[in-house]
């Protein structure tokens, strides 16, 4: 059976985005893939995070995975820093690195655009894609499911393979990216030319996950459409009402031009009321299950599981690896 790998950052506010773009593809992929599902804390702390906090939103995610219908029973969920070996890969990946191809990843790029002392910004932010190569390469994975903006993460990672299996030895599976269609890309609520995030500072931006019924209300008939008032989707001249047509589409699994059909002279209104209901009952389930297994037991029990079966693959890679590389006894 081939594998698969993903992680997401627990940095809070997982929402939409992140649960059209990437979660709700781990649950069709559980079925055909071995899957390993990690929360991905080493990434989060590549920027100041608070302690208490940091360990809150690792547990949150790990409940958002299972209430999405990530069955631990068919996948591997864990945390990413309970297996030590990806700290021990990163390292030896950074060996293998060169300054030039960090420099021009898009993603560090932005990160750091807006730092006024470029000599503060964080080491970790810079090496961060050599620790997300670690995290793929240490389970032979052959298939990444991410965003379309990790794509450039990806093909590091697949250089950094390539490079190690011919200059030392024969050591990485030379894994593929998986990305969701362009129209599977959710944006900001608000301002639809920037993808939803987790960050933004306005809240109506996104809705996450969690949100209670009246902020998904408020959020989806704030935002942000056109003076036409014709349901038509054009991402270019009509960005805001075709985002939101993407939406009830993945939510819906209905085909955008059939909604826009049924639109057919009715008014953004209207869409954008039907729009909440759907986001209601689609995130009513997903919410019941977090609240369910949150604070229990067997969330703990999954991840301590998780942990050992990662382990396990984890240490036979690493075994090899030191020896490719000539390190260790
Ligand atoms: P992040 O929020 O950066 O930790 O991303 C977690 C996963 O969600 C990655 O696979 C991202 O590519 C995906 N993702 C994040 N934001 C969006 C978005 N607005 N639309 C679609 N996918 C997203
Ligand atoms: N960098 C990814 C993101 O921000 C998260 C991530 C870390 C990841 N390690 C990974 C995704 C390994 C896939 C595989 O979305």
């Amino acid at each position: 059976m081939k594998r698969v790998f993903s992680g997401v950052q627990p940095t809070g506010n997982i929402h939409l985005g992140n649960y059209l773009g990437a979660l709700k593809q781990f649950v069709d992929l559980q079925n055909d893939y071995e899957s390993l599902f990690c929360i991905v804390d080493l990434h989060a702390i590549t920027v100041p995070q608070d302690p208490k906090k940091l360990k809150e939103n690792i547990l949150d995610v790990a409940a958002l995975y299972l209430a999405v219908g990530v069955d631990p029973k068919k996948s591997i969920v864990f945390v990413q820093s309970d297996v030590s070996a990806h700290s021990e890969l990163g390292w030896i990946l950074t060996c293998s690195s060169h300054m030039g191809e960090l420099s021009r990843m898009t993603q560090f790029k932005a990160k750091t655009a807006n730092t006024s002392n470029k000599d503060s910004i964080g080491t970790g932010l810079f090496s961060y894609p050599l620790l997300m190569a670690a995290d793929i390469l240490l389970y032979d994975t052959d298939v990444v499911p991410v965003g379309v903006d990790q794509k450039q993460h990806i093909e590091l990672t697949r250089d950094l393979a390539i490079r190690v299996n011919n200059t030392v030895k024969k050591t990485f599976v030379v894994p593929e990216g998986r990305y969701i269609k362009e129209g599977a890309r959710v944006m900001g609520l608000d301002d639809p030319t920037k993808k939803m995030s987790k960050s933004a500072e306005n809240q109506h931006s996104r809705i996450s996950l969690l949100d209670d019924d009246n902020k998904i209300k408020k959020s989806i008939m704030k935002a942000t459409t056109d003076s036409e008032g014709i349901i038509r989707f054009d991402i270019e001249e009509k960005p805001g009402i075709s985002n939101l047509l993407n939406i009830y589409s993945a939510l819906t699994g209905e085909p955008v031009e059939d909604i826009v059909k049924s639109y057919d002279g009715k008014g953004y209104g209207d869409f954008k009321k039907d729009l909440v209901e759907v986001t209601q009952n689609s995130l009513k389930p997903i919410k019941e299950r977090f609240n369910e297994i949150r604070h229990s037991q067997e969330l703990i029990d999954i991840l301590k599981d998780g942990a050992e079966r990662a382990d396990a693959i984890a240490r036979k890679t690493m075994k090899r690896v030191k020896e490719n590389f000539g390190l260790g006894l």
